[in-house]
C-alpha cells in the first residue's frame, strides 16, 4: 500500500526527497495537478515514471525547480523572452520549452535536445526539491491518456499500489496542466493552452505568441487524451446542454461552465466523480475560448474524441 502523507506532518518534507534520493518515486501536489515525481538524474527512477504511467518513451517530461535561478544548470542558454516570462510568471503554471544543457538526460527529453522546465507554485513541492537539491522530473500522475489527478485521492485511486509516497495537499488550485511555451526557436509557440491564459503572456512579453502548429510535439497535443471512461459531448450553449441531457439516458452536464477558475479546478474531479457514478456521457458546456476557456475547451474537445 502506498504511503499517503498530508504535506504538513511532521518529517513529510524529509521523506519525500529521502524516497527521491533514492530513487523512489513520490506523487507530489502542484497547483495545476499532482505529478508523479522523480529525480531527473536518477536513470532508472525515471525510467518507471514511463513504466508505472503506461507512458511511450518519446514523450519528454517537464522538469521542476524551486527557483527560477536553478534554470539556468539545465538549459544552454536563457533568451530574453524567457527571462521576463520567468521573472513575471514564476512560480506558477507556465513551463517554458528552451535548448537543454548537458545536465538533462536524453530519458528526460525522449531524445529530444530540448527540456520543458517549470516553478511549480506549491510551497511544499519546492521544499523537497530544494532538499534534494536536483531538479525533479514530473508529468502528471495518472495512467497514460486518462484524467489528471487533482487530488491525493485521486494519485492513490490510480497508482497507489506502484509508487512509494503521496504527498497529499489537499485540492489543485488551478485544476489544468500548465501552459507550454516554445522558446527554442525564433518565435514564441504555444505548444499546450493551460492554467496561465495566453492573453497575459502576450502582454507580459509585449508581442504575440504563434499558435500550435506542424507536428505533434507534446503529448497533451494527440488528438485523444485527457479522457474519462464515460464518453463526452459538447454542447455550444446551456440550453443545448439540456436539450441533450433530455435525450440522452444515464448523462449530466458538468457544473460551473459559467465561471472559468471554478470550471477549470473541477473540471476533471467531475469528471472522474461520472465514472465513479456510472455515468455514460458527460454532457459538457464549451467555454468561450478566451482565459482559462482555452485550456478547459482544449481538454474537453480532445476528451470528446476518445
Ligand atoms: O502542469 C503541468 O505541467 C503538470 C504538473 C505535474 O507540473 N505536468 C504535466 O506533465 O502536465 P505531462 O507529462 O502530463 O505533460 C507534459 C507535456 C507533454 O505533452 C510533453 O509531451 C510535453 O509536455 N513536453 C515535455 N518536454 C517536451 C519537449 N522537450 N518537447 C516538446 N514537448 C515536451
Ligand atoms: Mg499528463
Amino acid at each position: 500500500m502506498t504511503n499517503t502523507i498530508h504535506s504538513s506532518a511532521d518529517g513529510a518534507i524529509d521523506q519525500a526527497s529521502e524516497v527521491l534520493n533514492q530513487g523512489g518515486l513520490v506523487a507530489v501536489p502542484t497547483e495545476t495537478v499532482y505529478g508523479l515525481a522523480a529525480r531527473s538524474d536518477i536513470d532508472n527512477a525515471v525510467e518507471r515514471i514511463f513504466t508505472v504511467k503506461g507512458r511511450p518513451s518519446g514523450h519528454p517530461l517537464i522538469l521542476h525547480v524551486a527557483h527560477a535561478d536553478d534554470v539556468a544548470r539545465y538549459v544552454d542558454s536563457i533568451p530574453h523572452p524567457a527571462k521576463i516570462l520567468a521573472d513575471h510568471c514564476w512560480p506558477g503554471p507556465l513551463t517554458l520549452l528552451l535548448k537543454k544543457s548537458n545536465n538533462v538526460s536524453h530519458i528526460v527529453t525522449g531524445g529530444r535536445e530540448t527540456v520543458a522546465i517549470r516553478v511549480p507554485a506549491n510551497a511544499s513541492t519546492r521544499l523537497i526539491i530544494e532538499k534534494c537539491g536536483h531538479a525533479i522530473a514530473a508529468p502528471s500522475a495518472n495512467k497514460f491518456g486518462r484524467v489528471s489527478p487533482t487530488t491525493a485521492q485521486h494519485v492513490e485511486a490510480d497508482l497507489g499500489s506502484e509508487i512509494e509516497l503521496i504527498i497529499d495537499d489537499g485540492d489543485c488550485s488551478i485544476g489544468v496542466e500548465s501552459t507550454i511555451i516554445d522558446l527554442s526557436s525564433d518565435r514564441p509557440q504555444l505548444l499546450r493552452p493551460g492554467g496561465f491564459p495566453l492573453e497575459d503572456l502576450e502582454a507580459i512579453l509585449g508581442s504575440s505568441i504563434d499558435p500550435p502548429a506542424g507536428e505533434s510535439r507534446a503529448s497533451g497535443m494527440l488528438a485523444s487524451h485527457y479522457a474519462p471512461r464515460g464518453s463526452v459531448v459538447l454542447a455550444e450553449s446551456i440550453d443545448q446542454a439540456n436539450d441533450l441531457l433530455q435525450q440522452t439516458p444515464r448523462s449530466r452536464i458538468l457544473d460551473h461552465y459559467a465561471n472559468l477558475p471554478m470550471y477549470a479546478a473541477s473540471l476533471y474531479s467531475q469528471m472522474r466523480q461520472a465514472d465513479n457514478d456510472g455515468i455514460a456521457v458527460i454532457i459538457a458546456v464549451l467555454p468561450p475560448q478566451t482565459g482559462l476557456g482555452r485550456a478547459i475547451g482544449d481538454r474537453l474537445n480532445k476528451a470528446s474524441l476518445a
